[in-house]
Protein backbone atom coordinates (compact mmCIF):
# COMPACT_ATOMS: atom_id res chain seq x y z
CA UNK A 1 0.00 0.00 0.00
CA UNK A 2 2.98 2.24 0.98
CA UNK A 3 4.45 2.32 -2.54
CA UNK A 4 1.16 3.71 -4.31
CA UNK A 5 1.07 6.92 -2.22
CA UNK A 6 2.50 8.93 -4.56
CA UNK A 7 1.06 7.31 -7.48
CA UNK A 8 -1.67 8.95 -9.54
CA UNK A 9 -5.62 8.17 -8.03
CA UNK A 10 -8.10 7.83 -11.04
CA UNK A 11 -9.09 11.43 -9.58
CA UNK A 12 -6.24 13.04 -10.14
CA UNK A 13 -5.53 11.36 -13.52
CA UNK A 14 -9.31 12.94 -14.61
CA UNK A 15 -8.17 15.97 -13.41
CA UNK A 16 -5.10 16.25 -15.44
CA UNK A 17 -6.57 15.04 -18.33
CA UNK A 18 -9.29 18.12 -17.85
CA UNK A 19 -6.49 20.90 -17.34
CA UNK A 20 -4.80 19.30 -20.56
CA UNK A 21 -8.16 19.41 -22.72
CA UNK A 22 -7.41 21.61 -25.89
CA UNK A 23 -11.07 22.76 -26.50
CA UNK A 24 -14.88 22.82 -24.53
CA UNK A 25 -16.00 19.39 -26.63
CA UNK A 26 -12.65 17.80 -25.24
CA UNK A 27 -13.20 19.00 -21.72
CA UNK A 28 -16.82 17.48 -21.75
CA UNK A 29 -15.28 14.26 -23.32
CA UNK A 30 -12.99 14.03 -20.91
CA UNK A 31 -15.80 14.39 -17.95
CA UNK A 32 -18.50 12.18 -19.30
CA UNK A 33 -15.31 9.00 -20.19
CA UNK A 34 -14.90 8.98 -16.58
CA UNK A 35 -16.48 11.27 -14.50
CA UNK A 36 -19.64 9.42 -13.22
CA UNK A 37 -18.08 6.21 -11.99
CA UNK A 38 -15.66 8.21 -10.11
CA UNK A 39 -18.47 10.28 -8.45
CA UNK A 40 -20.47 7.03 -8.17
CA UNK A 41 -24.06 8.48 -9.48
CA UNK A 42 -26.43 7.37 -11.96
CA UNK A 43 -25.99 10.34 -14.43
CA UNK A 44 -23.57 13.20 -15.17
CA UNK A 45 -25.36 16.74 -16.91
CA UNK A 46 -23.30 18.98 -18.14
CA UNK A 47 -24.81 22.81 -18.19
CA UNK A 48 -24.38 25.81 -19.58
CA UNK A 49 -25.53 29.21 -19.22
CA UNK A 50 -27.14 30.63 -21.73
CA UNK A 51 -28.51 34.29 -20.78
CA UNK A 52 -31.43 33.64 -19.55
CA UNK A 53 -31.34 29.59 -20.10
CA UNK A 54 -29.51 26.59 -18.77
CA UNK A 55 -28.22 24.64 -22.05
CA UNK A 56 -28.16 21.25 -20.98
CA UNK A 57 -25.30 20.69 -23.06
CA UNK A 58 -23.82 17.30 -22.55
CA UNK A 59 -24.60 14.01 -20.23
CA UNK A 60 -23.52 10.59 -19.39
CA UNK A 61 -26.49 8.59 -17.36
CA UNK A 62 -28.02 5.23 -16.94
CA UNK A 63 -31.16 6.77 -18.80
CA UNK A 64 -31.62 9.98 -21.01
CA UNK A 65 -31.91 13.21 -19.03
CA UNK A 66 -32.00 16.61 -20.83
CA UNK A 67 -29.55 16.38 -23.50
CA UNK A 68 -29.57 19.19 -26.03
CA UNK A 69 -32.72 21.42 -23.67
CA UNK A 70 -33.15 24.69 -22.39
CA UNK A 71 -34.84 26.03 -19.02
CA UNK A 72 -35.63 29.22 -18.09
CA UNK A 73 -33.07 30.11 -15.15
CA UNK A 74 -35.71 30.32 -12.58
CA UNK A 75 -37.75 27.18 -13.39
CA UNK A 76 -34.45 24.25 -12.87
CA UNK A 77 -31.87 23.79 -10.30
CA UNK A 78 -29.30 24.07 -11.96
CA UNK A 79 -30.05 27.99 -12.81
CA UNK A 80 -30.68 28.30 -9.11
CA UNK A 81 -26.92 26.96 -8.18
CA UNK A 82 -25.66 29.70 -10.94
CA UNK A 83 -28.01 32.26 -9.69
CA UNK A 84 -27.06 31.73 -5.71
CA UNK A 85 -23.28 30.46 -6.88
CA UNK A 86 -24.22 27.92 -3.91
CA UNK A 87 -23.52 24.08 -4.37
CA UNK A 88 -27.23 22.05 -4.74
CA UNK A 89 -27.28 19.05 -2.62
CA UNK A 90 -30.76 17.66 -2.25
CA UNK A 91 -31.90 14.06 -0.67
CA UNK A 92 -35.37 13.73 -2.31
CA UNK A 93 -36.14 15.93 -5.36
CA UNK A 94 -40.41 15.19 -4.74
CA UNK A 95 -39.84 17.35 -1.39
CA UNK A 96 -38.18 19.95 -2.74
CA UNK A 97 -39.71 23.60 -3.94
CA UNK A 98 -36.90 24.33 -6.58
CA UNK A 99 -37.34 21.36 -8.55
CA UNK A 100 -39.54 21.24 -12.03
CA UNK A 101 -41.55 18.56 -11.16
CA UNK A 102 -42.84 18.12 -14.63
CA UNK A 103 -39.13 17.83 -16.14
CA UNK A 104 -38.05 15.30 -13.16
CA UNK A 105 -40.74 12.99 -13.69
CA UNK A 106 -40.18 11.23 -16.88
CA UNK A 107 -36.63 10.49 -16.05
CA UNK A 108 -34.91 7.82 -13.29
CA UNK A 109 -34.18 11.07 -11.23
CA UNK A 110 -34.72 10.59 -7.56
CA UNK A 111 -31.93 12.93 -5.53
CA UNK A 112 -28.71 14.72 -6.75
CA UNK A 113 -25.90 17.33 -6.67
CA UNK A 114 -25.39 20.26 -8.75
CA UNK A 115 -22.22 22.21 -8.44
CA UNK A 116 -21.70 26.07 -10.33
CA UNK A 117 -18.72 26.62 -12.63
CA UNK A 118 -16.56 28.90 -11.78
CA UNK A 119 -17.38 30.13 -7.97
CA UNK A 120 -18.85 33.68 -7.58
CA UNK A 121 -19.57 34.41 -11.40
CA UNK A 122 -21.20 31.28 -12.35
CA UNK A 123 -21.07 30.42 -16.23
CA UNK A 124 -22.31 26.93 -16.26
CA UNK A 125 -22.80 24.12 -13.32
CA UNK A 126 -22.55 19.83 -13.18
CA UNK A 127 -24.89 18.02 -12.32
CA UNK A 128 -24.64 14.15 -10.71
CA UNK A 129 -28.30 12.31 -10.17
CA UNK A 130 -28.84 9.33 -8.33
CA UNK A 131 -31.77 6.87 -9.03
CA UNK A 132 -32.59 6.33 -5.26
CA UNK A 133 -33.51 8.38 -2.56
CA UNK A 134 -31.10 9.67 -0.03
CA UNK A 135 -28.57 12.21 0.57
CA UNK A 136 -25.62 11.70 -1.96
CA UNK A 137 -22.40 10.88 -0.10
CA UNK A 138 -19.64 13.59 0.91
CA UNK A 139 -17.01 12.23 -1.27
CA UNK A 140 -19.29 12.16 -3.88
CA UNK A 141 -19.89 15.61 -3.88
CA UNK A 142 -16.58 16.65 -3.13
CA UNK A 143 -15.19 14.87 -5.96
CA UNK A 144 -17.81 16.88 -7.89
CA UNK A 145 -16.91 19.80 -6.83
CA UNK A 146 -13.19 19.12 -7.66
CA UNK A 147 -14.26 18.47 -10.84
CA UNK A 148 -16.36 20.98 -11.64
CA UNK A 149 -13.32 23.58 -10.72
CA UNK A 150 -11.00 22.32 -12.52
CA UNK A 151 -13.34 22.02 -15.53
CA UNK A 152 -13.90 26.07 -14.96
CA UNK A 153 -10.19 26.77 -15.25
CA UNK A 154 -9.59 24.72 -18.33
CA UNK A 155 -13.09 26.49 -20.05
CA UNK A 156 -11.60 29.71 -18.90
CA UNK A 157 -8.24 29.19 -20.44
CA UNK A 158 -9.62 27.84 -23.44
CA UNK A 159 -11.92 31.16 -24.21
CA UNK A 160 -8.93 33.44 -23.22
CA UNK A 161 -6.67 31.43 -25.45
CA UNK A 162 -9.26 31.66 -28.42
CA UNK A 163 -9.95 34.98 -27.92
CA UNK A 164 -6.40 35.73 -27.56
CA UNK A 165 -5.40 34.02 -31.28
CA UNK A 166 -8.62 35.91 -32.91
CA UNK A 167 -7.08 39.43 -31.32
CA UNK A 168 -3.33 37.94 -32.81
CA UNK A 169 -5.17 37.13 -36.24
CA UNK A 170 -7.45 40.31 -36.51
CA UNK A 171 -4.46 42.74 -35.76
CA UNK A 172 -2.45 41.18 -38.16
CA UNK A 173 -5.27 40.93 -40.56
CA UNK A 174 -5.27 44.65 -39.55
CA UNK A 175 -1.53 45.38 -40.41
CA UNK A 176 -1.31 43.57 -43.82
CA UNK A 177 -4.71 45.55 -45.14
CA UNK A 178 -3.29 48.51 -43.96
CA UNK A 179 0.16 48.28 -45.70
CA UNK A 180 -1.56 47.38 -48.89
CA UNK A 181 -4.14 50.73 -48.04
CA UNK A 182 -0.61 53.02 -47.79
CA UNK A 183 1.28 51.73 -50.23
CA UNK A 184 -1.16 51.68 -53.23
CA UNK A 185 -2.15 55.28 -52.01
CA UNK A 186 1.39 56.35 -52.62
CA UNK A 187 1.06 53.68 -55.85
CA UNK A 188 -1.68 55.68 -57.28
CA UNK A 189 -0.80 59.27 -56.96
CA UNK A 190 2.54 57.65 -58.88
CA UNK A 191 0.31 56.41 -61.58
CA UNK A 192 1.55 53.09 -60.61
CA UNK A 193 -0.81 50.31 -60.31
CA UNK A 194 -1.30 47.60 -57.51
CA UNK A 195 0.86 45.34 -59.93
CA UNK A 196 4.18 47.34 -58.71
CA UNK A 197 3.44 46.75 -55.33
CA UNK A 198 3.36 43.01 -55.94
CA UNK A 199 6.10 42.86 -58.43
CA UNK A 200 8.84 44.26 -55.68
CA UNK A 201 7.31 42.04 -53.12
CA UNK A 202 8.47 39.06 -54.90
CA UNK A 203 11.62 40.78 -56.34
CA UNK A 204 13.03 41.33 -53.11
CA UNK A 205 11.76 37.93 -51.38
CA UNK A 206 13.94 35.99 -54.57
CA UNK A 207 16.44 38.20 -53.77
CA UNK A 208 16.82 37.70 -50.25
CA UNK A 209 16.43 33.93 -50.77
CA UNK A 210 18.93 33.62 -53.41
CA UNK A 211 21.90 35.93 -51.15
CA UNK A 212 20.49 33.25 -48.55
CA UNK A 213 21.60 30.00 -50.65
CA UNK A 214 25.03 32.27 -51.63
CA UNK A 215 26.24 33.42 -48.58
CA UNK A 216 24.38 31.65 -45.48
CA UNK A 217 26.67 32.86 -42.94
CA UNK A 218 27.32 36.48 -44.00
CA UNK A 219 23.88 37.15 -44.30
CA UNK A 220 21.73 35.25 -42.34
CA UNK A 221 18.41 35.87 -43.22
CA UNK A 222 16.26 33.91 -41.48
CA UNK A 223 13.01 32.73 -43.09
CA UNK A 224 11.03 35.38 -40.43
CA UNK A 225 13.08 38.12 -41.55
CA UNK A 226 12.48 37.35 -45.18
CA UNK A 227 9.01 36.88 -44.49
CA UNK A 228 9.07 41.05 -42.97
CA UNK A 229 10.87 42.33 -45.82
CA UNK A 230 8.77 40.59 -48.57
CA UNK A 231 5.57 42.56 -45.98
CA UNK A 232 7.41 45.63 -46.06
CA UNK A 233 8.53 46.18 -49.73
CA UNK A 234 5.26 47.70 -49.98
CA UNK A 235 5.86 50.65 -48.59
CA UNK A 236 9.23 51.42 -49.51
CA UNK A 237 8.21 54.30 -51.43
CA UNK A 238 5.56 55.81 -49.31
CA UNK A 239 7.00 58.94 -48.84
CA UNK A 240 5.98 59.75 -52.18
CA UNK A 241 2.46 60.82 -51.22
CA UNK A 242 4.08 63.79 -49.87
CA UNK A 243 5.70 64.68 -53.20
CA UNK A 244 3.42 67.37 -55.67
CA UNK A 245 1.88 66.21 -58.23
CA UNK A 246 3.62 68.51 -60.63
CA UNK A 247 6.94 66.68 -59.55
CA UNK A 248 5.29 63.31 -59.43
CA UNK A 249 3.90 63.41 -62.67
CA UNK A 250 5.96 65.51 -64.45
CA UNK A 251 5.72 63.89 -67.79
CA UNK A 252 9.73 65.29 -68.36
CA UNK A 253 12.90 65.33 -66.45
CA UNK A 254 13.19 66.96 -63.31
CA UNK A 255 15.49 69.51 -63.00
CA UNK A 256 17.69 70.00 -60.01
CA UNK A 257 15.10 71.82 -58.18
CA UNK A 258 12.47 69.41 -58.65
CA UNK A 259 14.67 66.40 -57.99
CA UNK A 260 15.91 67.95 -54.31
CA UNK A 261 11.97 67.56 -53.77
CA UNK A 262 11.48 64.12 -54.90
CA UNK A 263 14.56 63.15 -53.05
CA UNK A 264 12.97 64.24 -49.78
CA UNK A 265 10.46 61.07 -50.18
CA UNK A 266 13.01 58.97 -48.51
CA UNK A 267 12.88 61.21 -45.83
CA UNK A 268 8.62 61.88 -45.45
CA UNK A 269 8.64 57.73 -45.63
CA UNK A 270 10.83 57.01 -42.67
CA UNK A 271 9.23 59.94 -41.02
CA UNK A 272 5.73 58.73 -41.29
CA UNK A 273 6.48 55.21 -40.12
CA UNK A 274 8.36 56.71 -37.45
CA UNK A 275 5.26 58.10 -36.87
CA UNK A 276 3.36 54.81 -36.56
CA UNK A 277 5.66 53.50 -34.35
CA UNK A 278 5.71 56.19 -31.99
CA UNK A 279 1.72 55.58 -31.71
CA UNK A 280 2.39 51.64 -31.26
CA UNK A 281 4.25 52.28 -28.39
CA UNK A 282 6.64 49.71 -28.48
CA UNK A 283 9.19 48.13 -30.91
CA UNK A 284 7.82 46.70 -33.88
CA UNK A 285 10.12 44.63 -36.42
CA UNK A 286 7.48 45.13 -39.15
CA UNK A 287 7.66 48.62 -38.46
CA UNK A 288 11.67 48.94 -37.98
CA UNK A 289 12.32 47.46 -41.22
CA UNK A 290 9.45 49.33 -43.16
CA UNK A 291 11.10 52.15 -41.85
CA UNK A 292 14.77 51.36 -42.59
CA UNK A 293 13.88 50.54 -46.32
CA UNK A 294 11.71 53.51 -46.90
CA UNK A 295 14.90 55.47 -45.70
CA UNK A 296 17.21 53.90 -47.19
CA UNK A 297 16.43 52.27 -50.67
CA UNK A 298 18.19 55.28 -52.46
CA UNK A 299 21.47 55.00 -50.66
CA UNK A 300 24.14 53.71 -52.72
CA UNK A 301 27.51 51.49 -52.36
CA UNK A 302 29.67 54.11 -53.30
CA UNK A 303 27.94 56.30 -50.75
CA UNK A 304 26.86 58.77 -53.59
CA UNK A 305 23.35 57.96 -52.86
CA UNK A 306 20.63 60.31 -50.84
CA UNK A 307 19.44 61.09 -48.35
CA UNK A 308 22.43 60.75 -46.06
CA UNK A 309 25.04 59.39 -48.46
CA UNK A 310 25.76 56.29 -46.48
CA UNK A 311 28.42 53.95 -47.75
CA UNK A 312 28.99 50.38 -48.14
CA UNK A 313 27.58 48.41 -45.45
CA UNK A 314 26.77 50.87 -43.60
CA UNK A 315 23.53 50.91 -45.56
CA UNK A 316 21.15 48.40 -44.24
CA UNK A 317 20.75 45.41 -46.10
CA UNK A 318 17.38 45.65 -46.48
CA UNK A 319 17.74 48.85 -48.06
CA UNK A 320 20.82 47.27 -50.63
CA UNK A 321 18.18 44.54 -51.49
CA UNK A 322 15.45 47.04 -52.12
CA UNK A 323 17.49 49.30 -54.47
CA UNK A 324 18.52 46.34 -56.59
CA UNK A 325 14.47 45.29 -56.63
CA UNK A 326 13.08 49.05 -57.35
CA UNK A 327 15.64 50.16 -59.90
CA UNK A 328 14.96 46.60 -62.13
CA UNK A 329 11.35 47.23 -61.80
CA UNK A 330 11.63 51.00 -62.30
CA UNK A 331 13.54 50.39 -65.51
CA UNK A 332 11.70 47.83 -67.07
CA UNK A 333 8.00 50.02 -66.55
CA UNK A 334 7.02 52.69 -68.60
CA UNK A 335 6.83 55.59 -66.33
CA UNK A 336 5.66 59.09 -67.14
CA UNK A 337 9.21 60.70 -67.43
CA UNK A 338 10.49 57.48 -69.63
CA UNK A 339 9.56 54.64 -71.59
CA UNK A 340 9.97 50.95 -70.22
CA UNK A 341 13.44 49.60 -71.06
CA UNK A 342 13.91 45.63 -71.90
CA UNK A 343 14.95 42.86 -69.37
CA UNK A 344 18.48 42.75 -70.93
CA UNK A 345 19.24 46.33 -70.78
CA UNK A 346 17.97 46.46 -67.32
CA UNK A 347 19.96 43.50 -66.46
CA UNK A 348 23.20 45.56 -68.00
CA UNK A 349 22.56 48.33 -66.00
CA UNK A 350 22.16 46.62 -62.78
CA UNK A 351 25.23 44.86 -63.57
CA UNK A 352 27.36 47.50 -64.73
CA UNK A 353 26.78 49.41 -61.40
CA UNK A 354 27.79 46.76 -59.41
CA UNK A 355 30.17 47.95 -56.89
CA UNK A 356 28.70 51.83 -57.47
CA UNK A 357 25.06 52.03 -56.96
CA UNK A 358 24.57 48.68 -55.66
CA UNK A 359 26.27 46.16 -53.26
CA UNK A 360 28.10 43.72 -55.43
CA UNK A 361 27.11 40.63 -53.46
CA UNK A 362 23.17 41.67 -53.95
CA UNK A 363 24.04 42.45 -57.99
CA UNK A 364 25.65 38.60 -57.76
CA UNK A 365 22.54 37.43 -56.42
CA UNK A 366 20.50 39.23 -59.11
CA UNK A 367 22.34 37.69 -61.60
CA UNK A 368 21.67 34.41 -60.66
CA UNK A 369 17.81 34.83 -60.51
CA UNK A 370 17.63 37.16 -63.13
CA UNK A 371 15.57 35.37 -65.35
CA UNK A 372 13.24 35.18 -62.14
CA UNK A 373 12.86 38.89 -62.04
CA UNK A 374 11.51 38.91 -65.82
CA UNK A 375 8.89 36.10 -64.77
CA UNK A 376 7.83 38.26 -62.08
CA UNK A 377 7.14 41.11 -64.08
CA UNK A 378 5.60 39.30 -66.65
CA UNK A 379 3.35 37.86 -64.67
CA UNK A 380 2.21 40.92 -61.99
CA UNK A 381 1.86 42.93 -65.32
CA UNK A 382 -1.86 43.99 -66.57
CA UNK A 383 -2.30 45.09 -69.81
CA UNK A 384 -2.64 49.41 -69.47
P1 LIG B 1 11.13 55.43 -59.79
O1 LIG B 1 10.57 55.83 -61.11
O2 LIG B 1 10.47 54.29 -59.09
O3 LIG B 1 12.66 55.10 -59.97
C1 LIG B 1 13.39 54.49 -58.96
C2 LIG B 1 14.86 54.50 -59.28
O4 LIG B 1 15.11 53.75 -60.46
C3 LIG B 1 15.44 55.86 -59.58
O5 LIG B 1 15.73 56.56 -58.40
C4 LIG B 1 16.69 55.49 -60.37
O6 LIG B 1 17.71 55.10 -59.47
C5 LIG B 1 16.25 54.27 -61.14
N1 LIG B 1 15.83 54.66 -62.49
C6 LIG B 1 14.60 54.97 -62.93
N2 LIG B 1 14.63 55.25 -64.25
C7 LIG B 1 15.92 55.10 -64.66
C8 LIG B 1 16.56 55.22 -65.91
O7 LIG B 1 15.96 55.52 -66.93
N3 LIG B 1 17.91 54.96 -65.94
C9 LIG B 1 18.60 54.62 -64.83
N4 LIG B 1 19.90 54.39 -64.92
N5 LIG B 1 18.02 54.49 -63.62
C10 LIG B 1 16.69 54.73 -63.54
P2 LIG B 1 15.80 58.14 -58.45
O8 LIG B 1 16.49 58.60 -59.68
O9 LIG B 1 16.33 58.60 -57.15
O10 LIG B 1 14.30 58.58 -58.60
C11 LIG B 1 13.39 58.44 -57.54
C12 LIG B 1 12.02 58.73 -58.05
O11 LIG B 1 11.98 60.08 -58.54
C13 LIG B 1 11.59 57.87 -59.22
O12 LIG B 1 11.08 56.63 -58.79
C14 LIG B 1 10.54 58.76 -59.87
O13 LIG B 1 9.32 58.69 -59.18
C15 LIG B 1 11.11 60.14 -59.66
N6 LIG B 1 11.88 60.60 -60.85
C16 LIG B 1 13.21 60.42 -61.08
N7 LIG B 1 13.57 61.01 -62.23
C17 LIG B 1 12.44 61.56 -62.75
C18 LIG B 1 12.17 62.34 -63.94
O14 LIG B 1 13.05 62.64 -64.77
N8 LIG B 1 10.88 62.74 -64.14
C19 LIG B 1 9.90 62.43 -63.25
N9 LIG B 1 8.64 62.85 -63.50
N10 LIG B 1 10.12 61.72 -62.10
C20 LIG B 1 11.38 61.31 -61.87
C1 LIG C 1 16.13 54.12 -40.93
O1 LIG C 1 15.42 55.06 -40.62
O2 LIG C 1 16.97 54.19 -41.82
C2 LIG C 1 16.00 52.87 -40.19
C3 LIG C 1 16.50 53.04 -38.82
C4 LIG C 1 17.12 54.33 -38.69
O3 LIG C 1 18.32 54.43 -38.99
O4 LIG C 1 16.44 55.29 -38.36
C1 LIG D 1 19.63 56.15 -47.01
O1 LIG D 1 20.46 55.30 -47.27
O2 LIG D 1 19.49 57.24 -47.58
C2 LIG D 1 18.75 55.84 -45.91
C3 LIG D 1 19.64 55.26 -44.90
C4 LIG D 1 19.49 56.10 -43.77
O3 LIG D 1 19.70 57.30 -43.93
O4 LIG D 1 19.14 55.56 -42.71
FE1 LIG E 1 11.99 55.62 -53.97
FE1 LIG F 1 10.18 52.77 -56.06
Amino acid sequence: MEKHRFQMDEMDDLLLNISMARGLEEIMTVVRQSARRLIGADGLAFILRDKDDCYYVDEDAIKPLWKGQRFPMEACISGWAMQHSEVVVIDDITKDPRVPQDAYRPTFVKSLAMVPLRPGDPFGAIGAYWSTVGTPPDDSVYSLQRIANTAAVAMANVALTNSLAEARDEAARARDAMILAMASLAETRDHETGDHIRRTQHYVRVLAEALNRREPETTGLDEEFVDLLYKSAPLHDIGKVGIPDRILQKPGRLDRAEYDIMKTHADLGRTAIATAERYIGSSNPFLSLAKEIAHCHHEKWDGTGYPRGLKGEDIPLAGRIMAVADVYDALVSERVYKPAMSHNEAVDIITGESGKHFDPAVVAAFDEVAPQFAEIHRQFSQPI
